[in-house]
């Protein structure tokens, strides 16, 4: 079976190096907090041109702890969108304030600024967008009306480690870039993992406490904060792998560009915008025959992933919010015939070849 994704493979050209570190981790017994994270935020922070990055425990809480530390909360209202995993409107739920869901590109499947602006009210108090799938959504126009409403941006970085929009990239515009290193993302831990970009030292302090049990440390608690940290061992493994990450990033375009070589017929590409960088955490293309495309693949032992069959606003947790199927035509739509194929930086060119042929055939 072709897999999404093969990190077992990954692991097998990295092992040395990774053993070596996790036994450096283990000979120090610093395993909270310890040189590691704090090389890692460095070196992360730089490569984005950033001030600050902080290790969190997971994407989640990256995005749950942005929200918090810029004072969001009950009452105030966070527009995001639908057409993303669930932890994008739980991190901002998880505060006490409400996910407004705004409809997508049809194009880039990001979310659309024009629907922004029309969902703004004076309750509104951030954006969220996401770069789904490893492209970056239009951060011109969503800092344009975050500039003229007075609203925060948080970016969802988690698939998008390298993207770019006109040469900057993503997690550098917002108030807060936050990230997952999840397995499978493109800089993937061997575990939970985050981080936050941040470029205001204040922000950054807070998040600082709000990560250790709002304390700065020797047992001193200057707010009720969480435990959400990295871990060393991860952030040993992250630095390893994120020595590699451009020639990884570079490697899943080049399969992308086989693909759109490849693929015929009546089914739409993953389109990359004029300026942006894709880093293709997905490949996903849509097809009014899903269900077809999917069944023939799995018989001819290549895997494909529905990524999301449902969007955010129409999942049974958020019903409460009152929104109902045709709300948000765009995103249902996407969500009835996008199909993710494997895409990953060492996958064979015959796999590439064996897929399109199926997917072409069907
Ligand atoms: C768009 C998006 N946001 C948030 C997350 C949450 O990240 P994590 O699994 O590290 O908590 C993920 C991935 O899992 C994601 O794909």
């Amino acid at each position: 079976m072709i897999p999404m994704v093969d990190l077992k493979r990954q692991f097998n050209d990295i092992k040395d190096e990774i053993c070596a570190v996790i036994t450096e981790v283990l000979e120090s017994s610093q395993y909270i907090l310890g040189p590691k994270v704090v090389e890692l935020e460095k070196q992360i922070a730089a490569y984005h041109g950033v001030r600050d990055a902080v290790g969190v425990a997971s994407g989640t809480d990256a995005l749950h702890l942005a929200v918090e530390a810029l004072g969001i909360g009950e009452g105030d209202e966070v527009i995001t969108t639908p057409f993303t995993f669930f932890a994008t409107a739980e991190a901002i739920m998880y505060t006490g304030a409400t996910p407004v869901f705004v409809d997508i590109e049809p194009d880039t499947m990001n979310i659309d600024p024009i629907e922004i602006e029309k969902k703004i009210t004076e309750r509104t108090r951030a954006i969220m967008p996401v770069h789904i799938f490893g492209h970056p959504a239009d951060m011109d126009r969503i800092g344009s009306l975050a500039k003229k409403y007075d609203l925060k941006v948080i970016e969802d970085c988690a698939q998008s480690f390298g993207a770019e929009f006109n040469g900057k990239k993503t997690g550098s515009f917002g108030d807060a870039g936050c990230f997952s290193f999840y397995p499978s993302k493109n800089l993937g831990a061997y575990g939970d993992g985050g981080m936050i970009l941040l470029d205001d030292s204040a922000v950054t302090a807070d998040i600082r406490k709000l990560r250790n049990h709002g304390s700065r440390g020797m047992y001193r608690h200057e707010c009720v904060g969480f435990n959400s940290r990295l871990d060393e061992i991860q952030a040993a493994i992250l630095l390893v792998k994120f020595r590699r990450i451009d020639a990884y990033n570079d490697l899943r375009r080049q399969k992308a560009a086989l693909y759109n070589e490849l693929l015929t017929g009546d089914i739409e590409l993953p389109v990359e915008r004029p300026g942006c960088r894709h880093v293709y955490h997905q490949y996903t293309i849509r097809t009014d025959n899903r269900e077809k495309v999917q069944k023939v693949l799995q018989e001819n032992g290549a895997s494909s992933v529905v990524y999301y069959p449902v969007p955010v606003h129409l999942q049974e947790a958020v019903s409460i919010l009152g929104y109902k199927k045709g709300d948000l035509p765009v995103a249902e739509a996407a969500a009835e015939k996008v199909l993710s194929l494997p895409v990953y930086p060492e996958l064979e060119e015959s796999s590439i070849r064996e897929i399109a042929e199926i997917i072409n055939h069907a």
